[in-house]
């Protein structure tokens, strides 16, 4: 497995990989490697294929006073992971490397970023957008993969890559959970013990959605309701939004016919958790 720090050694790896007549995958992440991560790269890798990593935590999508200081980077056991899992580069660029002096460009997605953590966390999804331009346009591989626990994310890069006619298949995973439910994220390990108990709310709350559109309930305000109040009574928090949408404008829907996607993001003890599910 190869590390490389600057554009231009990540460059020389993936060319060295297209001389060898190999497609080229790539797994962005920020690192803080989990389940969730290692079941993208394992879609990922097949024989005959090179698989890039990026472990990269990008300074634009966190807003001021968000936790970009201290996301975790444990980046030794990031390597180690991405070695046994048979990755064959591992991109660790600098943020001088990503962003040098005089940078001025963003990539902004209109629309898909109007609602769900758009008006929670403004700049977000531009400073997303903009490293995975950089990214696609660093390492050009064939197929990119994202996960759908961060569904709005997933949406706003497949309508970027067919907007900019990036030549990049793009492909989403599903949510890895803990037993108990709970969405595997790199920021759950802010969370108590007390916090992590009641953390499994967001997923039992997704699933008392689910079951009352499978049981015939088509009013979206009565569902929320429902999921609101299961939120609030495990415990201290601060929803900012539990929300139904169609799953590919996701705009809200309020009366249930065809598909639709329940999401929501709470913060508990100050630690922010998103999660969702697509009822078809
Ligand atoms: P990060 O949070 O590290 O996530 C990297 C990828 O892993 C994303 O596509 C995310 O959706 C996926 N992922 C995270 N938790 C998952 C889970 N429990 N199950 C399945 N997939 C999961 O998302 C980012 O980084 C950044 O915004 C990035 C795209 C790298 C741009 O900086």
């Amino acid at each position: 497995m190869e590390v490389a720090r600057t554009i231009e050694d990540a460059r020389l790896a993936v060319r060295r990989a297209r001389q060898a007549g190999r497609s080229v995958h790539l797994v962005p992440t920020m690192g803080a490697l989990h389940e969730g991560h290692m079941s993208l790269i394992r879609a990922a890798r097949a024989p005959g294929r090179f698989v890039a990593v990026s472990i990269f935590v990008n300074p634009t999508q966190f807003g001021p006073g968000e936790d970009l200081e201290k996301y975790p980077r444990p980046v030794e056991a990031d390597l180690a992971l991405c070695r046994s899992a048979g990755v064959d580069l591992v991109f660790m660029p600098s943020p001088e490397q990503m962003y040098p002096e005089g940078f001025a460009t963003s990539v902004h997605v209109a629309g898909l970023t109007d609602g769900l953590c758009g008006p929670h966390r403004p700049g977000h999804f531009d400073g997303v957008a903009t490293v995975v331009t950089k990214l696609f346009n660093i390492i050009q591989p064939d197929t990119a993969y994202f996960g759908q626990k961060d569904a709005q994310q997933a949406a706003v890069i497949r309508r970027m890559t067919e907007d900019l006619n990036l030549p990049i298949e793009i492909v989403v995973c599903p949510t890895v959970r803990e037993r108990d439910g709970l969405a595997l994220s790199s920021r759950n390990v802010y969370l108590s013990p007390g916090a992590r108990r009641q953390a499994v709310c967001l997923s039992e709350a997704l699933r008392l959605g689910e079951r009352m559109i499978r049981a015939g309930q088509t009013d979206s305000a009565k569902v929320i309701e429902a999921m609101r109040t299961h939120i609030t009574s495990a415990g201290p928090c601060s929803i900012d939004y539990v929300e139904i949408v169609d799953p590919r404008t996701l705009r809200p829907v309020s009366r249930l016919a065809g598909p639709c996607m329940l999401a929501v993001a709470v913060r508990i003890e100050g630690t922010r958790l998103i999660d969702n599910v697509v009822v078809e």
